[in-house]
């Protein structure tokens, strides 16, 4: 039986094993890359992909660099995020790419994408390999979609829910996957798994969100109202739009960069947007919970149910 420290000791292990595979040749790049790793986040991915294989016959040796793997693909599409979105600050520090410049910083996430591959690929995993790289394509159309539809006012939920599926419940879904896959869990377990991961990714991504209007800039360590600057409709954006303030949402858009988004800030509020944009969030963790309700009882349960409850009100 697998006792409340069993997450934390698979957590340290990946931890030393992410470590590891940032030797490379440039200093400058691996110090950068160490300090990233070192400045924290919250390592859901490899915490989903843990609990997945506890679904079934859980080897540590095997999950930990899969787990690891998954988290460097994460952080190397977070390092390409940065450069786009023009980001300073992520998990409370500076970016690689205000560190280091964006050329630098180009090169430092294709050289984590490369590392995760080694990892699968010494696993002997093609069809890994394969779902890992469908679910990269996945979030590039979509970060292509997302850029190509700034500042478009017909921009519509569905739209949104599309986008969101693929630059992050993707990912969601094949963390803890792979980690039931790799424990030999049966089709069906791994596909209610795989179902419970693309709706915490839905809900994690709404909730991110609603963070960048409603977060506070130190807890979140990221810089906030950094969509709607760049044009990026997002949810609580989309319902303004689709509301009586439609007129005032529009102006307080061109606005944003001459008041900081305090109009913008009042349409999403008094629009209801914020609301509805949580209402949704919500309807996806109780699909990720009714889900969960028909798992076998064991650890792995619980673990997901207290990771699928914790994302509606997270602050970070
Ligand atoms: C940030 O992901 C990117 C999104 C999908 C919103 P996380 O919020 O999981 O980032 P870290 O790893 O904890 O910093
Ligand atoms: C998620 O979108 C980015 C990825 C899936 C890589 P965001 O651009 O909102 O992520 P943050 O808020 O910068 O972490
Ligand atoms: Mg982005
Ligand atoms: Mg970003
Ligand atoms: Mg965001």
């Amino acid at each position: 039986m697998k006792n409340k420290d069993f997450l934390a000791v698979e957590l340290s292990k990946v931890e030393e094993h992410l470590l590891k595979t940032l030797k490379t040749r440039s200093k400058m790049v691996e110090e950068s890359l160490e300090r990233f790793i070192k400045s924290g986040g919250k390592r859901l991915r490899p915490t989903l992909t843990i609990i997945g294989a506890t679904f079934g016959e859980y080897k540590s040796e095997v999950v930990v660099p899969l787990a690891t793997s998954i988290e460097i693909i994460h952080m190397a599409t977070l390092i390409h995020d940065d450069i786009v979105d023009d980001a300073e600050t992520r998990r409370g520090t500076r970016t690689v790419q205000s560190t280091l410049g964006k050329n630098t910083a180009v090169y430092c996430g294709d050289f984590l994408f490369t590392r995760a591959f080694m990892l699968i690929a010494d696993m002997a995993e093609i069809d890994m390999m394969k779902d890992l790289s469908k679910a990269i394509a996945f979030i590039c159309d979509s970060e292509i979609d997302q850029n190509e539809q700034r500042y478009d006012q017909t921009v519509d939920v569905r739209k949104y829910l599309k986008r969101i599926a693929g630059k992050t419940a993707a990912l969601f879904s094949l963390s803890i996957a792979v980690g039931a896959h790799k424990a030999g869990c049966d089709k069906k377990i791994t596909s209610k798994l795989t179902n419970i991961g693309k709706n915490i990714g839905m809900a994690f991504q709404i909730v991110d969100d609603i963070l960048d209007f409603t977060g506070n800039e130190k807890t979140v360590g990221k810089p906030l109202l950094s969509d709607a600057k760049q044009g990026i409709f997002t949810l609580p954006i989309i319902y303004s739009l689709n509301s009586s303030y439609r007129e005032e949402t529009i102006k307080a858009i061109e606005m944003i960069k001459d008041d900081g988004g305090e109009r913008l800030m009042h349409c999403v509020i008094n629009s209801g947007g914020l609301e509805r944009t949580k209402g949704l969030a919500r309807k996806f963790i109780k699909k990720a919970l009714k889900i969960k309700d028909t798992l076998p009882d064991g650890y792995g349960k619980e673990a997901i149910t207290e990771i699928i409850e914790r994302q509606l009100d997270r602050k970070f």
